[in-house]
Order: C-alpha cells, then structure tokens, then sequence
C-alpha cells in the first residue's frame, strides 16, 4: 500500500472527521475521566502523525505481525500456530434483564450487539493507539454514516448474540468477506484496574478467550476480547427497569488455524 494511502486511511481521516463528530460525544457522569481518555487517544494520534511526516518509506501494513497485548497469565495464549486473521474495534451494548419483582436481584447477561471496525492495520502498525481507541469510542455513538466518532475506521461487520450464550460476529459487507465466527466462552479475566469505564462510571466488561464452533468460516479457530471499555452491569437491579443496555467498546481480535483443523 502507498504510504500516502496508509497516512489517510489510518491517520488523517481520524482528524478530518473530528469537527463533525463533535455533535455525537455522550454525555457522561464522569466528563473529566472522559477528557482524559479521548485526549489520551489524541496524543497518540498526534505523534503518529508528526512520525509519519519525517519517514520517507512506508511503514508495512503486515496483520501476521501484529501482538496481542495480553499477559500470559491473563488468560491463555492463543495456540501455537495460529495466527492473527483480523482485528476489529466493537462499539455497541451489552445487554442485560433484571427481575424488579425482586429487591435484591442481580442482573442477568442477554447479550450484546455492536458494530465492529477494522483495526487491523492499526494493529499491526500502531498498537499503542489502538488500545487507547476503546477508551476513546465509548464516548461516541456510531452515526448513521457508520463513522465511530472521531476514528476513521472502515466498518468490517457485526457482532449480536444467537441466543444468550452464543456469541456471532459476522466479518462480511458490502466489499470485503473475512468470515463469520460463531464462539463459545472458554476463559475470562477482569479488566485490569486501569481500564476506561463507560459513560455512567460503569467497570469494563471482562477480557475473554471464545473457542469456536460450527458455523465459523475461513479457518478462525479463536477470538479474544481485551482493552475493554465499559459495559459491566450495575451490581443489583435497584432502580434498574426490566431490560437496559450498557455501552462499551473494546477490541476484538481473531485467529486462525494454521492448517486445517
Ligand atoms: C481490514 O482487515 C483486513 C483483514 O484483517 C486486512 O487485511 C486489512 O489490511 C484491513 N484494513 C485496514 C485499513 O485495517
Ligand atoms: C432474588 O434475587 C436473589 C439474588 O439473585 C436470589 O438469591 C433470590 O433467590 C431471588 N428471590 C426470588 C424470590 O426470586
Ligand atoms: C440489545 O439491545 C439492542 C438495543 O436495544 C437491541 O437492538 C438488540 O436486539 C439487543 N440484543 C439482544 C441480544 O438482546
Ligand atoms: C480455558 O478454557 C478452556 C476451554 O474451556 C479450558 O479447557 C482451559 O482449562 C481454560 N484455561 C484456563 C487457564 O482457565
């Protein structure tokens, strides 16, 4: 790809659209934590930018190279040989349901349904800035253009629930195909402590590990879900109606196998 391409696509789009979306930034309970967050993330951008000036060779977008950014103990790594296929920004709700028959009921999961967008050569290229974007997006609502507030990302497609314990995300639009992934939770963490809350204060949803199962296409064999943002259900459903969502963003990242397995 042409550097000039790589510049625009992944970097200065990011600023164009900043005037604009101005209009979709969510009012939040904690607006200093979420200036510090979106300015985390403009920072960043900010020396990428004065980088990219001073280099004259094109920085290579090579997804296999991108890493992950979780410890080991964290939860497990992904199997040896498995490589990265795509990643993907998420931007949406978690779903929850909640007895208000009962006073001390808790919350149930129902799922989530978000927009992903392809963050695989931010992940392979800028991985710093990648794992401030959650952090950034939770903050902005996707708008009817598809546009993830001030990050010009390309949507790759959509993550919903099948029922409440499958998760689907469907990797296919208009002009591409990367799949479709259909998982099962094998292992999970909580967040690390740092990480961004969402627009009420709420924690950040666990970090997991999906194995797949039937249904997925084009060899992806696992999906993790880490730099989370948001989305965690308050604790008891005190003042909570029936059903509610929570918005969260975080990024998805998708192995496949080496081989055929
Ligand atoms: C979109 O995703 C595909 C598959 O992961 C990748 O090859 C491509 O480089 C990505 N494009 C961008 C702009 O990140
Ligand atoms: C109310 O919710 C609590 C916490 O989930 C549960 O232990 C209890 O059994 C529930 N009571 C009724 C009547 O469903
Ligand atoms: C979650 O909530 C959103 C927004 O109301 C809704 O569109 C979606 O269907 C819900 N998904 C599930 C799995 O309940
Ligand atoms: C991760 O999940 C797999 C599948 O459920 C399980 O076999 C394995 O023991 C889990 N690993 C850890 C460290 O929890």
């Amino acid at each position: 790809m042409q550097f000039s391409t790589i510049l625009f696509s992944t970097l200065a789009v990011v600023a164009s659209a900043a005037p604009t979306s101005r209009a979709s930034f969510r009012e939040t309970t904690d607006a200093s934590d979420a200036l510090e967050k979106v300015s985390d993330y403009f920072n960043l951008l900010a020396n990428k930018v004065q980088f990219a000036r001073i280099m004259d060779q094109a920085p290579a977008c090579d997804v296999s190279r991108a890493q992950m950014p979780i410890a080991p103990e964290a939860l497990p790594a992904p199997a040896a040989g498995h490589r990265v296929h795509h990643v993907a920004v998420g931007r949406g709700t978690q779903n929850y349901t909640c007895d208000t028959s009962n006073s001390t009921a808790v919350p149930a999961a129902q799922g989530a349904v978000a927009v992903l967008f392809n963050a695989s050569c931010i992940a392979a290229l800028y991985p710093d800035l990648l794992q401030a974007i959650p952090g950034m997006a939770v903050h902005f609502t996707v708008d009817e253009a598809q546009q993830l507030g001030p990050a010009g990302l390309q949507v790759s497609g959509h993550h919903y629930f099948i029922d409440n314990t499958t998760p689907a995300f469907d990797l296919s639009g208009p002009d591409h195909d990367f799949g479709m992934y259909i998982g099962k939770k094998a292992n999970g963490t909580d967040a690390p402590t740092t990480a961004a809350v969402g627009l009420g204060g709420e924690k950040a949803v666990p970090w997991l590990r999906l194995g797949s199962i039937e249904g997925t296409t084009q060899n992806m064999q696992e999906v993790y879900r880490v730099n989370t943002a948001g989305g965690s259900a308050p604790a008891t459903c005190a003042g909570q109606p029936e059903s509610f969502q929570i918005e969260y963003a975080t990024v998805y990242w998708f192995f496949e196998g080496a081989d055929e397995e």
